[in-house]
């Protein structure tokens, strides 16, 4: 069976003004008709043998979370609350270990809670063709072909065929895991066309990543065990213990395992996948006009190309903009280049030191 573990710890800076801190934009509907937490949920349904959807979020989101499952499973296997963000690796560990009670010989199929995937079926097969690698005890990764020099991702060499693997087909052996390369080793990657890119999606058994984890980064392993063994349930969610939690390393999965782990495999995945961190990747998966604007809301343009435009509580106008970003919420309106919407951090930084 493969349990599935929705990460929704996340606060997507980068989308402000929509997304803050109490509605961070994995609970908003971003892009398709539900939540991002709920289409993530809604694609289960194409896959086969998958059991109870497990999810681990900040404890301030949890009746939001609780809500938003509710409305689209009647399959809830648990909610993990995290009384500070410590990273995936802890989070995935403390699902792995309260995963594993329950069904020891599960694989687990880790999925952020803020990603696009606009061919589902195609997703759902390379999951399938994952799952035999992961119960045989590889840590399957979903790579992408990468068609720009982005820095803010993973990137993943398969090893040449024939290397000895006794992987199912289509499964390849990593030979290489770099997380956040810098740019200039990210655009030798993209030119030499050896690497994909991680699409931050996981599949392996629970028992098997905390093996690797107790190797790799034990001092996390610890922190969340015991984390885990003194958590409170509280309704329906389970609290992990705040002062184990904090003493955890912060750390990502990607860098305190699969960067490190000899145990890696990886499935090409052409599924349209998009990580939407910014608005500019948003504004590449939403449908488009004839001038190629993104228009939500109450909008309305004259002369404007290649521009995303978001109303939320007024009229927008815009007139002359080409590539640019224009969000409108009631109490704050960002207005960017498109090719510098990455910076949109900096300003949430400086309101938050603002207070
Ligand atoms: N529960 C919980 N707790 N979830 C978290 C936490 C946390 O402390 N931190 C992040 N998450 C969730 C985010 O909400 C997101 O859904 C997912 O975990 C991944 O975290 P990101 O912070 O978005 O990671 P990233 O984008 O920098 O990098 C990862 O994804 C890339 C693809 O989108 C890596 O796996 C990269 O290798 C990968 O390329
Ligand atoms: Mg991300």
């Amino acid at each position: 069976m493969i349990i599935p573990v929705i990460l929704s710890g996340g606060s997507g800076t980068r989308l402000w003004p929509l997304s803050r801190a109490m509605y961070p934009k994995q609970l908003l509907p971003l892009a398709g008709k539900g939540t991002m937490l709920q289409e993530t949920v809604s694609r289960l349904a194409a896959m086969i043998d998958i059991g109870p959807v497990f999810c681990v979020c900040n404890e301030e989101h949890r009746f939001l979370v609780a809500e938003q499952l509710r409305q689209v499973t009647d399959s809830v296997g648990g909610i993990i609350l995290e009384p500070v963000g410590r990273n995936t690796a802890p989070a995935v560990a403390v699902a792995a270990m309260q995963v594993r009670k329950q069904f020891p010989d599960a694989v687990m199929l880790v999925l952020p809670a803020d990603h696009v995937i606009r061919d589902v079926d195609a997703f759902a097969a390379a999951v399938a063709v994952g799952t035999a690698a992961a119960e045989q005890g590889a840590l399957v990764t979903f790579g992408v072909v990468p068609d720009a020099p982005e820095t803010g991702y993973g990137y993943i060499r398969a090893a040449d065929a024939g290397t000895g693997s006794n992987l199912p087909d289509g499964v390849m052996p990593v030979a290489e895991f770099v997380e956040k390369p810098d740019r200039e080793t990210a655009e030798g990657y993209v030119a030499s066309g050896n690497y994909f890119w991680n699409s931050g999606m996981f599949l392996f058994r629970a028992d098997r990543y905390l093996e690797e984890l107790e190797i790799h980064a034990p001092a996390i392993f610890e922190a969340s065990g015991a984390a885990l063994e003194q958590a409170a349930t509280d309704l329906d969610f389970l609290r992990l213990e705040r002062g184990s939690f904090e003493a955890c390393p912060s750390d990502s999965i990607d860098y305190a395992v699969m960067e490190r782990t000899s145990r890696a495999a990886v499935v090409p995945l052409d599924a349209g996948w998009n990580d939407v961190g910014a608005w500019s990747a948003l504004w590449g998966v939403e449908s488009r006009d004839d001038d190629g604007n993104v228009r939500k809301g109450d909008v309305l343009v004259q002369n404007v190309t290649g521009s995303y435009i978001h109303s939320t509580s007024r009229l927008v106008a815009a007139v002359g903009l080409d590539d640019c970003v224009v969000v409108e919420t009631s109490d704050a309106v960002l207005v960017a280049s498109k090719d510098r919407v990455q910076d949109v951090k900096a300003i949430v930084q400086e309101l938050k030191e603002r207070g």
